[in-house]
């Protein structure tokens, strides 16, 4: 579906974006976002990749979705990227095709999900291998099953970490983790995966679902506008030096409140100053008033 269709069925509210590769449902403010070649362990096709696209440009108009879960269907979050869609299959490819298909991939799991203008949730449900790194990563927040199985399996059959799954590692890990995952392609699980920081929090498989739907209501409780401006301010100043990321953050706190229909600071202010109906080191203002 071409991104013009899906935003003109969102006005609509008749059409879900995705269906071929990713499957969309709305629950509440959650749209649950499904990696879905089940077969394939819900490898990342170059078909499944531009359906990717679509989905998230459609998702960012869309009121339905105010927090953005990323998950997989079956007993996968994904087998990474497609070893035979996206490699073999291209190998004897123009390289400027090559090249195309390669940005496509990255272009969504690292630049459009890590930037994305909504609060964004990797829930990894079972096998996490290679390339499903770099989504997951760039989700602002993970919860993974006990189960759940990752690795940084290219040393297994033959390749480096590319498509930025070494570079988004580098960022999560501390180096003696990544280097030994990295060179060993050894699994681990999702208990372990929390205990190294790769993940928040890692739960028993089934109450997997309903503790990510708790993480995401903890979220939809909050002034999105403001929690959505303070991931991109962490995001876009962790590379940045001292002062410039200190002019960058006068500039970006400005525009969150110029651009906060909410008027949170002012409300804040008023209630714990004026009123003295709630305390901030405690909660969040009354979003009611
Ligand atoms: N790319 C393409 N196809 C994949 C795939 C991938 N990354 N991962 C799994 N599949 C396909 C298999 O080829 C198989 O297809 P078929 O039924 O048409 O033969 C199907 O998915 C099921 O895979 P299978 O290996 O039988 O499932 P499993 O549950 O026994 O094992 C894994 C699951 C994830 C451990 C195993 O499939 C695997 O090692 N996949 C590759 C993981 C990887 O190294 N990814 C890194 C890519 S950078």
């Amino acid at each position: 579906m071409a991104v013009n269709d899906a935003r003109k069925a969102i006005e609509t509210e008749e059409v879900v974006p995705g269906g071929e590769n990713v499957k969309v449902e709305f629950e509440n403010g959650i749209a649950w976002v499904t990696l879905n070649r089940p077969n394939k362990r819900n490898a990342m096709s170059p078909a499944l990749n531009s359906e990717m696209h679509e989905v998230l440009d459609a998702l960012e108009l869309d009121d339905r979705c105010k927090v953005l879960v990323l998950t997989g269907a079956g007993e996968s979050f994904s087998a990474g990227m497609d070893l035979k869609e996206y490699f073999r299959d291209i190998d004897d490819d123009h390289p400027a095709k090559v090249m195309k298909i390669r940005r496509n991939a990255t272009a969504w799991q690292w630049r459009k999900l890590s930037y994305y203008s909504k609060p964004t949730i990797a829930m990894v449900n079972g096998w996490c291998f290679g390339g499903a790194f770099t989504p997951m990563l760039s989700c602002d927040l993970a919860i993974a099953a006990d189960e759940a199985i990752f690795g940084l399996s290219e040393v297994n059959w033959g390749i480096i970490p590319a498509g930025n799954v070494t570079r988004a590692v580098a960022g999560a890990l501390n180096q003696r983790d990544a280097l030994y995952y990295i060179m060993t392609g050894e699994t681990f699980n999702g208990q372990k995966a929390a205990e190294m920081g790769l993940v928040n929090k890692s739960v028993p498989k089934d109450e997997l679902r309903q503790r990510t739907r708790e993480l995401a209501q903890t979220l939809l409780s909050k002034n999105l506008h403001v929690v959505n401006q303070s991931k991109l301010a962490y995001k876009y100043s962790r590379d940045m030096d001292y002062d410039t990321a200190e002019e960058y953050l006068f500039a970006k706190q400005a525009q969150n409140i110029a651009q906060d229909t909410e008027r949170g600071r002012q409300q804040g202010l008023k209630q714990f100053l004026d009123d003295k109906s709630f305390k901030p080191g405690l909660g969040g203002y009354n979003r009611e008033s």
